[in-house]
């Protein structure tokens, strides 16, 4: 009975835009654990630990990162671990999709930070969306939308780097025969479209070398789910699963 009266004012209510939800009955919390404050939990009053809130991690956000990228807190600090990882594996990093440059301002001052030798590939049309595929992506998909920083803007504020920065203006996949890294270690992909997508995750898998990671920014949102249906099929083409990141859009592979 309870259960019916539940379920008939949920629905009620979700109809309406609320949610009803059960809260947890009890959770286990150290009370002298440090730093309690990131161990923050919105979605549904648990706590994790979420290093992303750390000062130490807010440190490295610089404003032109967060003025400049879509990336929340959450998928910076993936990001960023994830390149951490691919530190001595052999190849250049490269990312497709640049917007205004903040989530490549972040892999770009890592790779100063460390003196990488690795090279940064930085790709985009600089005009906003191009190459829209109208069974695959979303019906409100536009060409030119999204339009950040221009090409010149994002060469003038990528001049002085120790890492070697290549801007790479233009649609990808035509755009791609200007890259000649011979190798790939790390790539991170969020252009939205099937079809960039596609190209890219397929020019990178070429080149990256075993313990490689591609990380997809695209990969759990609804209205990029053609990106993922790209990913997915070149991924079923390398014999490759990628790894879900939870409460985020992200996901990524590590080269076999
Ligand atoms: C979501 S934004 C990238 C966000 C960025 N990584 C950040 O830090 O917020 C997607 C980008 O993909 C680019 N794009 C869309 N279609 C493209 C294509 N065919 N070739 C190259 N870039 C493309 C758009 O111009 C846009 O800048």
């Amino acid at each position: 009975m309870f259960d019916a009266i539940y379920f008939l004012i949920a629905s009620l209510l979700r109809k309406h835009g609320y949610l009803l939800q059960r809260l947890p009955q009890a959770q286990d919390f150290q009370e002298d654990i440090p730093f309690p404050e990131q161990y923050a939990g919105p979605e549904h009053f648990l706590r994790f630990y979420r290093p992303w809130l750390a000062p130490e991690f807010d440190r490295l956000l610089t404003p032109e990162i967060t003025e400049n990228t879509m990336l929340p807190k959450v998928k910076l600090y993936m990001l960023l671990s994830l390149l951490k990882q691919t530190r001595s594996v052999e190849g250049d990093i490269l990312e497709a999709g640049v917007w205004k440059g903040g989530s490549s301002r972040l892999m770009v001052d890592y790779l100063n930070s460390v003196c990488s030798k690795k090279d940064a590939w930085l790709l985009d049309t600089f005009s906003g969306y191009d190459g829209i595929s109208e069974d695959k992506d979303c019906h409100r998909a536009r060409d030119g939308i999204m339009l950040g920083k221009s090409a010149d803007e994002i060469r003038e504020v990528f001049s002085n780097e120790q890492v070697r920065v290549h801007v790479v203006e233009g649609s990808i996949p035509q755009s791609l025969r200007d890259v000649s890294a011979k190798q790939i270690a790390f790539a991170h992909i969020d252009v939205n479209l099937y079809t960039p997508t596609f190209a890219v995750t397929q020019f990178c898998l070429e080149r990256m070398p075993k313990g490689g990671i591609i990380v997809f920014d695209d990969y759990g949102w609804p209205a990029t789910y053609g990106a993922r249906v790209a990913i997915d099929e070149v991924c079923a083409d390398f014999g490759h699963e990628v790894i879900t990141v939870p409460e985020t859009t992200q996901a990524f592979l590590i080269r076999l």
